[in-house]
């Protein structure tokens, strides 16, 4: 006999539950299935998007060393988002729909993407300070309840793990440089300070998909426990390197265990990702332009796979 919709429910949080991963042929709620593509898809974009601030920095990198380091850190960046679009298409979303979603402006990525990088210094700052958050917030969806989603946060976070130490080295040199270079980083720390905040996503009381999101372990932390995560990890490391910290009131509470800071502009994130922030027509411009100039490639693609489909 057919089970109904509720017993397949039950059946499905039953297994969450217990922590098992839900495979791509498993039943599963449409809602979860929705919330999914959505975060995996904007999680996707921002890997493909998130290249362009560094790579811009490329031809200009200060030695041979810093130049290959970066150009394979790029890579990385690319290979992250090639593996979560794989993933997201599991769910039954093409990444053609994917990406034309993307090219005219109605998907999100994140943030932090849309915001200059005017000197050397933002890329140690992208790597150490950026890829720390994004590092936190991926360990955690490590643990995601979905199986493709979960493997592939596996195979990100080595490689972020990577980025983090690169963009530190950078960043502990210029510590050590002369006082135009330690003024070239303070600088870079305090300019992506809150933009870094607001990467963990809006407070808990503000976030729309939190709360399934969680029931359905999609995520296993809130926005906020992950924002609290990611101060209470940089702020000891930022003043070690004799930097400090944006935020004047930033303190660590003894009876919390937790460092205080100020929140961020809310109004600014919801700016910034709708459209409002100071380069998001830079971003999409450059991947319309990629994406044109690559259509050709696509195109031969599809004729080959055609013809060896035909001759099978
Ligand atoms: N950058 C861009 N968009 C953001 C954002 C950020 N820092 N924080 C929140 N948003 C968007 C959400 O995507 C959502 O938009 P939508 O309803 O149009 O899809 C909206 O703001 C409300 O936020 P919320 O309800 O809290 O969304 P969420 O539960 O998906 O949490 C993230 C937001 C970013 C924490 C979550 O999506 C996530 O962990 N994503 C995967 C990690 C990722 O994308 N990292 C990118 C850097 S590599």
């Amino acid at each position: 006999m057919d089970r109904t919709y509720d017993e397949k429910l039950a059946d499905f949080e039953a297994r969450v539950g217990r922590g098992e991963k839900i495979e791509p042929g498993d039943w599963m709620p449409e809602e979860y299935r929705k919330n999914l593509i959505r975060m995996m898809s904007q999680h996707a974009h921002s890997e493909i998007v998130g290249q362009l601030p560094e790579g811009k920095w490329i031809p200009y990198a200060p030695g041979f060393r810093r130049k290959l380091t970066l150009v394979a850190k790029v890579q990385d960046e690319a290979g992250h988002g090639q593996l979560l679009y794989r993933a997201a298409e599991t769910l039954g979303k093409s990444r053609e729909d994917m990406m034309e979603e993307l090219l005219s402006g109605k998907a999100k990525y994140a943030n932090v993407f849309n915001y200059p990088t005017p000197t050397w210094a933002d890329v140690g700052v992208i790597g150490w300070l950026v890829d720390t958050a994004a590092v936190i917030n991926q360990t955690m969806l490590a643990q995601s309840s979905y199986g493709p989603y979960a493997r592939a946060m596996k195979r990100i976070c080595y490689e972020e793990s990577f980025h983090i130490k690169q963009g530190y080295d950078i960043i502990a040199a210029l510590a050590r440089g002369t006082p135009e270079q330690r003024k070239m980083a303070q600088d870079s720390i305090d300019r992506w300070w809150y933009p870094t905040l607001m990467m963990s996503g809006p407070p808990d009381s503000l976030s729309v998909h939190s709360q399934q999101a969680l029931k359905w372990r999609i995520k296993t932390k809130s926005n906020e426990q992950v924002r609290q995560e990611f101060v209470d990890h940089i702020v000891p490391q930022i003043r070690a390197l004799g930097f400090e910290v944006a935020d004047k009131d930033c303190s660590y509470d003894k009876t919390s265990g937790h460092y205080r800071y100020t929140q961020p502009d809310w109004e600014e994130l919801k700016r910034v990702i709708n459209g409002d922030g100071p380069c998001n027509k830079e971003r999409l411009d450059a991947r319309r332009k990629t994406h044109e100039d690559g259509r050709w490639v696509r195109e031969a693609l599809a004729v080959k796979g055609r013809k060896s489909a035909e001759a099978a």
